[in-house]
């Protein structure tokens, strides 16, 4: 798995002293206000266990199912799940959490079906950001890292399914991707 890596982009220590410095931001921000965790499944399951781990606030954490992909490294069609009742998310102070806000189709998605079920207010949360690729006009409200346009993968990130569990992020070689999505750089 390690071979399949041209170059680490951010190590296990950079990740940890980037998510200390998010979480005081937001722990300030949040002080008074009963806060709804969503997390975007499967991407960020890991950044989000970390991060709310850094939060010493009363917090709830719930889940969204978002599938883009389909083994390719571009996202065109959104299929989206919602596991909260709109009854846990009205009137709560929702922080929605992503691990990357790339094209930005999935926080906008995500976003608006929590506005929808009048969640009191939305901020937008994500490990990295790579602004060169945005296709719809959105800002992360919180964000650790910038990136450059290349795919990434570790930390919680994937390419058809694999890479989730390395420890770092790192930039996937050129013929790790061509044999993943089967030649198509989708
Ligand atoms: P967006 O909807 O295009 O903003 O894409 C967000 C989703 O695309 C993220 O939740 C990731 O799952 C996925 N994604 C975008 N860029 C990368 C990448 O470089 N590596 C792995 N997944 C990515
Ligand atoms: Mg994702």
């Amino acid at each position: 798995m390690n071979d399949d890596i041209k170059r680490v982009l951010l190590t296990e220590d950079r990740i940890r002293a980037g998510i200390a410095s998010l979480a005081k931001r937001i722990t300030g921000a949040y002080a008074e206000r009963e806060l709804v965790v969503v997390s975007v499944l499967k991407g960020s399951c890991i950044f989000a266990s970390d991060l709310v781990r850094a939060l010493p606030i009363p917090l709830e954490m719930e889940f969204a199912c978002v599938e883009s992909y389909r083994d390719g490294t571009d996202s065109e069609d959104l299929s989206l799940r919602l596991l909260p009742r709109a009854r846990d998310i009205r009137g709560r102070s929702v922080l929605l959490v992503d691990d990357i806000l790339d094209s930005g189709r999935t926080l906008r998605a995500v976003r608006s079906e929590l506005l929808e079920m009048q969640a009191r207010d939305v901020a937008t949360c994500v490990l990295l950001d790579k602004p060169s690729r945005r296709v719809v006009p959105i800002e992360a409200d919180y964000s650790c890292f910038q990136v450059e346009d290349v795919f990434v993968v570790g930390y919680g990130l994937d390419l058809a399914g694999r890479y989730r569990n390395l420890p770092y992020i790192g930039e996937l070689r050129e013929c790790a991707i061509a044999s993943a999505t089967g030649g198509r750089d989708e």
